[in-house]
């Protein structure tokens, strides 16, 4: 921490005239929701079962059954979870800013259920479902009303319902991973937020940003590949250091008269000493 503020004085103030903000998420994001991460040591999903037996197409068509109770109960997780307060932190900081895109690895919805407007979902969602031959996406009704684990297709003879999320060995969404290379290259601030930045191609997105001259701010308890390339690591957890972050940015900027919310929603620019 330096300037009293967790985010260098520079930055914040580059944040204040940021246009466009790119926010990427990963597991560290949920995790204070009570929704494990991947590969934290102790608590990871990845140290206490294999990818290759239940994420990926192989794993699904050797054992579909076996696949689709692992989803059920991380169903169960995500639909017993609620966003905390780096979620809302987040939601906050789209009402101070021109435009806020978060792009997210995670497939819990929760940034979504926040209340976050622009959010692309790289890796799918767990809480959808869809043939795993047409790919066609499978109502909830279809799946509750039945008898089958997993669930029939309803399109395609033989077909199976599996979560609509994104295994190993498969391509990402199209438009998502559009959108995200897009907000990348277009953004003036880039955050990545609790992920170990080696699941591709989401980990090259803050370097996207970095070489189209955007800050890249890190926060993240631990150490990543991305470290040594970001501007600044905070190295907290997502909850706490969101809520100081949003909070100490808005103060700059009434303290500036940087922007201010008109009642329609819009951002004005204010007349200050600065603007003059
Ligand atoms: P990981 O589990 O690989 O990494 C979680 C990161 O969050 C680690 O760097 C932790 O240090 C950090 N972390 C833990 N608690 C945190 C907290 N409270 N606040 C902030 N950070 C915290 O998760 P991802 O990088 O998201 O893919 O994993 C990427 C992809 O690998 C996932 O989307 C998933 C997985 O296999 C698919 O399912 C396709």
């Amino acid at each position: 921490m330096t300037d009293g503020f967790l985010l260098e004085a520079p930055l914040l103030s580059r944040l204040a005239r940021a246009r466009a903000v790119l926010v990427l998420t990963g597991a560290g994001m949920s995790a204070e929701s009570g929704i494990p991460t991947f590969r934290d040591a102790q608590t990871g999903l990845w140290s206490r079962y294999r990818p290759e037996d239940l994420a990926t197409p192989e794993a699904f068509e050797r054992d579909p059954a076996r696949v689709w109770r692992w989803y059920e109960e991380r169903r169960r997780a995500v639909r017993g979870a609620e966003p905390h307060a780096g979620h809302r932190a987040l939601v906050e900081l789209e009402t101070l800013l021109p435009a806020v895109t978060i792009v997210t690895q995670n497939v819990d919805g929760l940034h979504q259920r926040a209340g976050s407007t622009t959010v692309w979902e790289l890796h799918g969602n767990i809480l959808r479902s869809r043939c795993h031959v047409s790919h066609r996406p499978i109502s909830a009704q279809w799946l509750q009303d039945s008898p089958h684990q997993p669930p029939r297709s309803p399109y395609v003879k033989n077909g199976l319902a599996r979560p609509d999320v994104v295994w190993f060995g498969e391509t990402l969404p199209e438009r998502p991973l559009e959108a995200a290379l897009a907000a990348a290259s277009g953004c003036d601030f880039c955050f990545s937020i609790g992920t170990t930045s080696w699941v591709q191609p989401a980990a090259s997105l803050p370097l996207l940003a970095l070489e189209h001259g955007a800050a890249v701010v890190e926060i993240n308890p631990d150490e990543t590949p991305l470290s040594p390339h970001a501007q600044q690591c905070i190295r907290d957890r997502a909850a706490s250091a969101l809520v100081t972050l949003v909070s100490e940015l808005r103060a700059a900027m009434q303290e500036n008269g940087t922007a201010v919310m008109t009642a329609a929603g819009q951002h004005t620019r204010k007349e200050s000493e600065h603007d003059q």
